[in-house]
């Protein structure tokens, strides 16, 4: 797709039922992230998230046989402690939650255990720029890339990863400019979020271009929706239906037969 300038289109799916309506709508890939911590969860961070949280949600978008490929989150501290623990817990994510890539975040020693991935028979997406997993030493949600210098040290993590034989990189919250640099510096196709127009493919989370969350407004967000009042409305008119006696009706019920009833409520007699 990257020689054909075909755009890649990638989000996040964490169920059953979102990635049958992703696979449908004929979305590229699903990436059953990390971000599963903030979205369904409850943190307010992705440092909480565990293993076994992501397995157990990869399953479920795997169970719905999407058309397209799964991608698993390595979560904190699930890779970066040798290499046998990364071949093993990669391993789990296939095995266990059906991906059928993994996305690793980071650069650098990172590189090297994603080759030893990669020589494993998996399939590696890496993760550079803002690393949600990193934050404490990046400071906080900031713009990665912004100096000529750090674009040039984010070409190189590239460059390295791609070496390394990830098949596709991940580009979080850097200029457009960098973006465009790093894009044109890797034959694999990269994917952008909050990194500009220039990428070869681009990744939201779902529920934020659902519009679920109302406080969340990042700039690189675009809401294609808002899920969040569709869901208020029909709650209240069900909770409105329900206190004044509207719901159920007749339709939304069932009926014994007139006989059955009758034998119920007395009205006619056992047969003596
Ligand atoms: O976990 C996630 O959803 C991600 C995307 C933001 C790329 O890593």
């Amino acid at each position: 797709m990257k020689k054909k300038g075909k755009k890649i289109v990638m989000l996040t799916s964490y169920d059953a039922p979102t990635a049958a309506i992703l696979s449908e709508v004929g979305v590229d890939m699903i990436l059953v992230g990390d971000s599963v911590g903030n979205c369904l969860l409850g943190y307010e961070s992705t440092i909480p998230v565990t293993l076994e949280d992501v397995i157990h949600h990869c399953a479920a978008v795997s169970r719905a046989k999407p058309d397209c490929l799964i991608v698993g989150d390595m979560p904190f501290m699930s890779y970066k402690i040798s290499t046998e623990q990364a071949l093993e817990n990669c391993g789990l994510m296939l095995q266990e939650g059906g991906a059928e890539a993994v996305k690793i975040e980071g650069a650098g020693p990172v590189a090297d255990i994603v080759q030893s991935v990669v020589d494993a028979g998996i399939p590696v997406m890496g993760h550079i720029g803002l690393t949600p997993q990193s934050i404490y030493q990046l400071g906080g949600y900031r713009v990665q890339g912004r100096t000529a210098d750090m674009a040039g040290k984010l070409i190189e993590q590239a460059t390295q990863l791609e070496q390394a034989g990830a098949f596709s990189l991940v580009i979080e919250l850097v200029p457009s400019e960098t973006a465009k640099a790093i894009t044109e510096a890797v034959d694999i196709p990269t994917i952008g979020i909050g990194a500009g127009p220039y990428c070869d493919g681009q990744v939201l989370v779902l529920w934020d271009m659902l519009g679920l969350f109302e406080d969340f407004k990042p700039k690189f967000v675009k809401k294609y929706a808002n899920v969040r009042d569709l869901i208020k409305t029909a709650v209240t008119d069900y909770a409105n239906e329900v206190r004044n006696g509207v719901f159920p009706d007749e339709e939304h019920s069932f009926e014994m037969t007139e006989e059955e009833s009758g034998r119920l409520y007395g009205r006619i007699k056992p047969p003596e």
